[in-house]
């Protein structure tokens, strides 16, 4: 009898990765979604699935002179009480510090809006589309990796290539992307997974 894994997911903004992984048929259970920003849309996609949500804001650690640190490890603690398998970060907007690294015993996934190397960070699809209209590369993509303390430069487990197509805007560059991201999330997600379908 396979224990059906459980995974805790952590976003920021509309949720759309987060949706997809609820609407894929995949073997898992996600047992809470957890957001930084009251406002993020993901967080009613959770209610509305009946999915334990967590609104983990920063700004009163740092409003206490409390460090990044001490939040991670905070919310590490929390997510830890979960007993996650997995933790999935789909469009998460927060850099964490080793501290979330080191208390989290499970792997911990990321998307990320760009190929390996290539456009850290939080305007990934902005610097692409300029570095197109400069002529410096004719594709971008995205990924889903391990995360590590370097920002967006774990290992990567699956990647896509989004091509730019003549007459691209940024909007509809983006939006090709996001198609992609929503695939490439659940692909990942299913072949970390797997590790879960060993046998003992
Ligand atoms: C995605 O493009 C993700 O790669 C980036 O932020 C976006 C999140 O979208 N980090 P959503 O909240 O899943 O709709």
């Amino acid at each position: 009898m396979t224990v059906t894994p459980r995974v805790v997911v952590l976003v920021s903004g509309s949720g759309s990765n987060l949706q997809a992984l609820m609407n894929a048929d995949l073997e898992m259970q996600i047992v809470l979604v957890v957001s930084n920003r009251k406002a993020a849309f993901a967080l009613e996609r959770a209610a509305a699935a009946v999915i334990a949500t967590l609104y983990a804001p920063l700004k009163p650690y740092t409003d206490a002179g409390r460090s990044r640190a001490e939040y991670d490890a905070d919310l590490a603690q929390k997510i830890n009480l979960l007993e996650p398998d997995l933790i999935v970060l789909a469009g998460w907007m927060h850099v964490f510090t080793p501290a979330f690294l080191e208390r989290v015993r499970v792997p911990v996934i990321n998307l990320h809006p760009a190929l390996p190397g290539q456009f850290p960070g939080s305007h990934a699809i902005e610097d692409a589309y300029q570095a197109w209209l400069e002529g410096e590369i004719t594709a971008s993509g995205c990924m889903v990796h391990h995360v590590t303390p370097e920002l967006d430069a774990g290992e990567a487990i699956v990647t896509r290539v989004v091509p730019f197509i003549a007459g691209d805007t940024l909007e509809i560059f983006a939006e090709r992307l996001h198609a992609a991201e929503h695939e490439l999330i659940v692909t990942a997600t299913r072949s970390v997974l797997e590790i879960f379908k060993q046998p003992a």
